[in-house]
């Protein structure tokens, strides 16, 4: 009944891809050649048998190794305008997509090489119906000190970038250690989210500081929130968006948690389906949806009412949603 066409055709809004995990082995291949880097294999078959992970540290290793080949800004247009036109093969209109300034400044890349190379292939985006924005992650492995550093720098950049996030290894690291650079961004207009990683030690006390005291505006994965009843109706009663990645949980945890994702659309929860690192988890937006179809039983209302979600709990102006909705 749920057919990839049908899957593919629908209108939907991408919330959750981390631009640098969109890097697919022929591009890292391509650039590891033309920048001279050695990434320590030589083809893609080797490349692809790196990517076994059984946890999100073991995953951030060969994520953060790879973005090794992104050097000029030319690199960084490129990995974003390979995405882009994935996108628009997936019938993605609107994209708020993450990438990592840490990640790069830590490598000796400037702002201005990744943030401009990113933002003009957001421009071109646009010949091709796609409507890209972009969301500037910290790093919460690293300090706050750090965080409120790139929140400095990327003040030259404020038009380019419409919101914040947090992303990388959640252990030890909850969101009030970053209560600093979320409110400084806050006051300067940026959206705001935050992961709150699947099966995670103390998934509930961070999922409490990030809506409750950082009040951010939506969660990444978040989907544990379900241990907790009273949680999950407020954020049922106040339309909070969650974006789960059911080919992410399953390398993450042996689980697409697709009970979980489905009891909180059942329960009103503006839940939707999203990618997270498709080049290193298997498949873009559409290949999430179909991954849930296959190996749970959901209903065509249910795809729609994902897609929706996805429109109703992006950033886009209410004269815009009125067009998807
Ligand atoms: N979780 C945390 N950090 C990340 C992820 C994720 O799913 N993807 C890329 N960085
Ligand atoms: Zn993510």
């Amino acid at each position: 009944k749920i057919t990839p066409n049908f899957v593919y055709g629908l209108p939907k809004a991408e919330l959750h891809v981390h631009l640098e995990g969109t890097l697919e082995p022929e591009l890292k291949l391509a650039l590891a050649k033309k920048n001279h880097i050695n990434i320590g294999q030589e083809t893609i078959e080797d490349i692809k048998a790196t990517y076994n992970y059984d946890s999100l540290a073991s995953f951030l290793d060969v994520y953060y190794s790879g973005m090794s080949v992104l050097q000029t800004e030319s690199d960084f247009y490129t990995l974003a305008m390979e995405y882009f036109k994935r996108a628009k093969e997936n019938n993605i209109r609107h994209v708020e997509a993450f990438f990592d300034p840490q990640a790069h400044l830590a490598r000796g890349i400037n702002f201005d090489t990744f943030i401009n190379g990113y933002y003009r292939a957001c421009q071109d985006a646009k010949a091709l119906n796609v409507d890209a924005q972009l969301i500037m992650c910290f790093l919460r492995d690293m300090s706050a000190q750090s965080a409120s550093e790139v929140l400095v720098m990327a003040q030259n950049h404020r038009e380019k970038i419409l919101g914040v996030g947090l992303d990388s290894d959640e252990h030890h690291n909850p969101p009030l250690k970053f209560i600093c650079p979320f409110t400084n961004a806050i006051a300067q207009g940026y959206r705001t989210t935050m992961h709150a990683d699947i099966d995670q030690v103390d998934s509930i006390d961070h999922i409490k500081q990030a809506l409750e005291i950082i009040n951010v505006e939506r969660l990444d994965h978040g989907t544990n929130i379900l241990e907790d009843k009273d949680l999950t109706n407020w954020v049922q009663k106040i339309h909070l968006g969650l974006t789960a990645c059911p080919l992410s949980n399953k390398f993450i945890s042996d689980e697409f948690k697709g009970n979980e994702i489905l009891e909180l659309l059942d329960q009103g929860v503006k839940i939707s389906i999203h990618s997270d690192d498709p080049a290193y988890f298997g498949g873009y937006i559409s290949d999430n949806y179909l991954a849930l179809a296959d190996n749970y039983d959901l209903s065509v209302e249910d795809i729609v009412d994902f897609a929706k979600n996805s429109f109703e709990t992006s950033w886009i102006s209410p004269v815009q949603k009125e067009m998807y909705l």
